[in-house]
């Protein structure tokens, strides 16, 4: 669409820059310009500058530059015609429209638009009435405050069902207008009258990425507040709006405008699975939280997704339950997005632990408890290859074949050629560390370790055979747990302990899980640590170790220790009980006992290795 430069000039002329942007970001005059920190680089003296009389805005840091339609275009991260439809509402002006159909439908619109707001606005009128009570105590009681209620919008649809029909025709509404907008439902055969949509329910308005109410969503109470009238009939727990011609639900998501805005202050996008996520995570603090409607995530939703996020790198991360069903679902939307994927386009998995939702996640756990997960989220990649290989052998030729068969025709799904060949590559890469390890027998058993961080990777999934059980592991898992239970540690003990491999196969595989994971992360908590080692199938090592009969021994591994002593603590463990001479002849040991296979030498490493663990 083209608007006249006129049009453009007077919407500029009716517009202060300088108040737009003070709405957005802390602005001060500065003489006859304005200063604030600048909202498109990270800065701590202001170096951009505002000038109202020229109506542009100037960084001297980064180079931003540009009149008001741009910066609301790139603050608020919309489209031209968005920001102008916005600032024209700012403006108290008409954005003009080209054909008289057009300027009809606009009109039609409009109407609708202002009657779905004034159904929220009576919708929230009845849940603060001392008569619906119940409803308001409903959700004061699952958590969500006043404050949230407010911004949410959230409200209460009586259960008559002429209550806000009656007040929408006084305001001059239509039924045929109503029954456009879905918030009435045409008379039933026999009735008389068009009737309410929502009735008996808590609403949750559904505010477009500009924040006009397009839709409801309504939720029933739970029958210990409501007992059902009717016995042979269960009423769905939500209701949503039907499709309109302002709601189309599978364009939607539902919380957009903040997370739209989170977006562009650079936090994540979460997408999570209804609204009480959304509400739950918005109000802790995580403004990136967006749903889908009441379906699986569509294409559009996760193009707009993408479109929402300002930086060159757009990964929004999916939450998804942790149960089958749970990766099901993942594996599903996965299919969806292989063909969509671009540079700099992709997506991550998170996975909720069994039977919670991000909503009671954050009741249980808190925003950190919730936050651990979500940073455990798994690349599309990841994703891909552990849903092809977890809890299948590829012990022959065969199954490895078919595995690399099925994974390469995901693959071939991606549609962009750069993204299917690194994928390609990436796929080539797994296998031959994963169906190839240099480490079973021989010599690269023992430099895998030493070269360090990389090649541990299929640790995860291959359920190995153990070397050996017993109390001969016992060093491996007191260091383990120190650095477990006290990430913090690793880079000062990061030489000494990419530097050994340890003789129980499964406790080795374990430290170079956490090597790869304390080495490739920053600031690695020992929760999002532990999540991610089970997710790679450790729980059991992890019970073994993490636990008071480790700790016995050396109480600076326990969780509760003192953080001052933890560091030297466990150096002084590591140098009493592995000298570099003892861990050499063990090294070197094993490597004969297994090529020869001679249980004389097993026998003379065990005395060895008791003796270095203190237990001789
Ligand atoms: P859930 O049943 O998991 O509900 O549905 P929830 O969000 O945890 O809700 P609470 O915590 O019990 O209040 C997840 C989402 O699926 C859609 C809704 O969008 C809901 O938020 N849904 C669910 C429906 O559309 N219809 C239904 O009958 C149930
Ligand atoms: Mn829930």
């Amino acid at each position: 669409m083209s608007l006249g430069s006129h049009f453009l000039d007077e919407l500029r002329s009716r517009i202060t820059l300088s108040e737009v942007i003070g709405r957005r970001v802390k602005v001060t005059r500065a003489g006859r310009e304005f200063k604030a920190c600048c909202p498109f680089h990270h800065e701590k003296t202001p170096s951009f500058t505002i000038n109202d009389d020229k109506q542009f805005y100037h960084c001297f840091g980064c180079g931003a530059h540009g009149d008001v339609i741009k910066f609301v275009m790139e603050h608020d991260n919309l489209g031209f015609m968005d920001a102008i439809e916005m600032l024209a509402a700012e403006a108290g002006m008409q954005v003009p429209k080209q054909t008289p159909q057009e300027r009809a439908k606009a009109r039609e619109d409009r109407d609708l638009y202002e009657l779905m707001d004034d159904a929220c606005q009576y919708f929230e009128e009845c849940l603060l009435k001392p008569l619906h009570a119940d409803a308001l105590n409903y959700l004061l009681g699952r958590g969500i405050s006043r404050q949230t209620i407010k911004d949410f919008r959230i409200g209460f649809a009586p259960d008559d069902p002429q209550a806000m029909r009656k007040m929408l025709l006084e305001k001059g509404y239509s039924d045929a207008e109503m029954i456009k907008a879905a918030v009435l439902r045409p008379a039933k055969d026999g009735g008389k009258d068009p009737y309410s949509f929502f009735r008996d329910r808590v609403i949750f308005p559904v505010p477009d990425r500009r924040g006009r109410i397009v839709a409801f969503g309504g939720r029933i109470l739970p029958e210990h507040m409501r007992p059902p009238q009717r016995s042979d009939f269960t009423p769905p727990k939500y209701m949503n709006s039907t499709e309109t011609p302002l709601f189309h639900k599978g364009r939607m998501l539902y919380g957009e405008p903040t997370a739209r805005r989170a977006a562009a202050e650079g936090r994540a996008l979460i997408l999570v699975e209804g609204y009480m996520d959304v509400i739950a995570c918005v109000q802790a603090g995580i403004a990136g939280a967006l749903a889908p409607m009441g379906t699986a995530v569509t294409e559009e939703q996760i193009i707009t997704m993408w479109k929402m996020i300002p930086d060159f790198n757009k990964v929004p991360i999916l939450c998804f339950d942790g149960d089958n069903a749970g990766r099901k679902a993942a594996g599903r939307v996965c299919e969806r997005i292989l063909p969509l994927l671009e540079p700099g386009k992709s997506v991550r998995f998170a996975f909720m632990p069994d039977g919670e939702d991000p909503d009671s996640l954050i009741k249980s756990s808190g925003v950190r408890g919730f936050k651990e997960v979500v940073s455990a989220a798994v690349s599309l990649f990841d994703f891909l290859w552990s849903s092809y290989t977890q809890g299948r052998s590829f012990d022959t030729p065969d199954e490895k074949a078919s595995i690399k068969k099925q994974l390469e025709n995901e693959i071939a799904r991606i549609s962009h050629r750069d993204v299917q060949e690194m994928y390609r590559a990436a796929l080539r890469d797994r296998i031959s560390r994963v169906f190839y390890p240099p480490r079973q027998y021989g010599r690269e058993q023992y430099s895998a370790g030493r070269k360090g961080r990389r090649g541990g990777y299929d640790v995860t999934l291959r359920p190995p055979k153990p070397v050996r059980k017993g109390k001969d592991s016992l060093f491996s898992k007191v260091v383990l747990a120190g650095l477990i239970n006290h990430p913090f540690i690793f880079d000062s003990v990061e030489e000494v302990i990419s530097g050994v491999t340890f003789k129980a196969l499964r406790l080795e595989q374990l430290r170079q899980s956490v090597c790869i994971h304390l080495g490739e992360g920053e600031d690695v908590s020992r929760e999002s640590l532990v999540l991610q080692l089970e997710n790679e199938g450790y729980s059991q090592e992890i019970r073994d170790i993490c636990n008071e009969s480790v700790y016995v021994h050396a109480s600076f591994c326990s969780p509760s220790a003192n953080e001052e002593n933890i560091l030297s603590k466990w150096l002084e463990y590591w140098n009493d009980y592995s000298t570099a001479g003892l861990e050499e002849e063990i090294h070197d040991g094993w490597k004969r006992a297994y090529m020869e296979a001679s249980e004389q030498e097993e026998e003379k490493l065990r005395t060895l290795m008791s003796v270095k663990a203190g237990e001789g």
